[in-house]
């Protein structure tokens, strides 16, 4: 018999008591209407996911600056204007019981470029004189086929980097519970960390501790920048799975260095640096690296197919302390719910009971 008991243990984060360990992981839904704002799509599609058993919903990649939005339609806490209807996401998350989540990113080179089911989606450049912007990035070594992105000076970093400080205070006053910081997926966090995107000289690339810099910088800033009692969250990736990429060796000193800065939880996904880098196509292949990263000190968690109770019966608490689901919670957001496999009159919201 497949037993997930503890992942339906709580999860204490500072003064945050998660009550499960079966989360939504960060999924953009690109569906604003270019202003940021969270719309009436956001708030059913993520109170359904809520209702559907995950115990923390994590909002989707939320740009900190405009120009630093994967799509003209991404959300954004770049501007106060925003806050308020962040804050009605929030209330409807909290209803249901589920910890509110928000993932703060810049995109980096991966910005400026059309919704997945427009043109060629992501591999779609889309310039100034469509509506689009200049993106940049450490190096100017561009992603796939998006535009070669203008090399940061070291006022873009530090104004990025006070950016980021800025939309936490946002995120604190719209009343999200926790901050992830998306430091995967090729976005620039990512990109200054990876040898293969940061070519640099100076002292934001070269050894590993220059490389380090900026995420910790940022970190730094957004850990002043957020209450005590609240946890701080890093999507990273255990490795780039690339010839002369990230290596588990860094990575796992760089997961060091983040909880020594304050860091709660480690989020692990694929790195994605490049459109072609390995994606991971077994179950738990994220997950399978939280042993070595809890030696970080931080708590672990990962995303990346985990699709059947079988898999979270595996990771949790063996591998990782919660993991987030994705494409699984798209395709159903009672996933969690019939995961857990009790009676339906045990766990299913009693609006339901009478279709059981
Ligand atoms: C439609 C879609 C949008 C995504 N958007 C984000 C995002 O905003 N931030 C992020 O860190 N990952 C994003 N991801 C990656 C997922 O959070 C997750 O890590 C990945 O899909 C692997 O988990 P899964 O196998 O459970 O889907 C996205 C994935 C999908 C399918």
């Amino acid at each position: 018999m497949v037993t997930t008991a503890a992942a339906w243990t709580p999860l204490e984060l500072r003064e945050v008591s998660v009550p499960n360990r079966v989360w939504l992981s960060p999924m953009c839904q690109y569906s604003t209407d270019g202003s940021g704002v969270p719309t009436d799509w956001h708030l059913g599609h993520y109170i359904s996911r809520a209702v559907g058993g995950a115990g923390l919903v994590m909002v989707e990649c939320t740009a900190i600056a405009p120009e630093m939005r994967t799509t003209g339609r991404d959300l954004g806490l770049w501007s106060d204007d925003q806050v308020p209807g962040h804050a009605r996401l929030v209330d409807a998350i909290h209803s249901v019981g589920a910890v509110a989540a928000v993932q703060l990113g810049a995109a980096g080179r991966k910005s400026s470029h059309d919704v997945p089911w427009e043109n060629r989606g992501q591999r779609s450049a889309v310039p100034p004189e469509r509506g689009g912007w200049q993106p940049i990035a450490p190096s100017t070594i561009p992603f796939a086929d998006l535009a070669v992105p203008t090399e940061m000076a070291d006022a873009d970093a530090e104004r990025v980097v006070e950016q980021f400080a800025a939309a936490t205070r946002r995120a604190h006053a719209a009343g999200y519970d926790v901050v992830e910081l998306h430091g995967a997926n090729g976005y620039l966090i990512h990109t200054f960390l990876s040898p293969l995107a940061n070519l640099r000289g100076d002292r934001w690339g070269g050894a590993l501790e220059n490389r380090m810099r900026f995420p910790l910088e940022v970190v730094a800033a957004v850990r002043a920048a957020w209450p005590d009692g609240k946890p701080l969250l890093v999507r990273m990736p255990a490795a780039d799975l690339l010839e002369g990429g990230l290596t588990t060796d860094e990575t796992t000193v760089y997961a060091s260095r983040m909880a020594a800065a304050g860091v709660d939880m480690i989020d692990l996904a694929s790195g994605v640096l490049t459109h072609d880098a390995p994606r991971g196509d077994e179950p738990l292949h994220n997950a399978r690296f939280g042993p070595q990263m809890r030696a970080s000190g931080a708590l672990v968690a990962a995303s990346g197919l985990i699709t059947e109770a079988a898999h979270l019966e595996a990771a949790v608490p063996d591998l990782v302390d919660a993991v987030l689901v994705g494409r699984a919670m798209l395709r159903d957001p009672y996933w969690p719910l019939r995961a857990r496999g009790l009676e339906p009159r045990q766990s299913w919201p009693v609006q339901y009971h009478r279709a059981f």
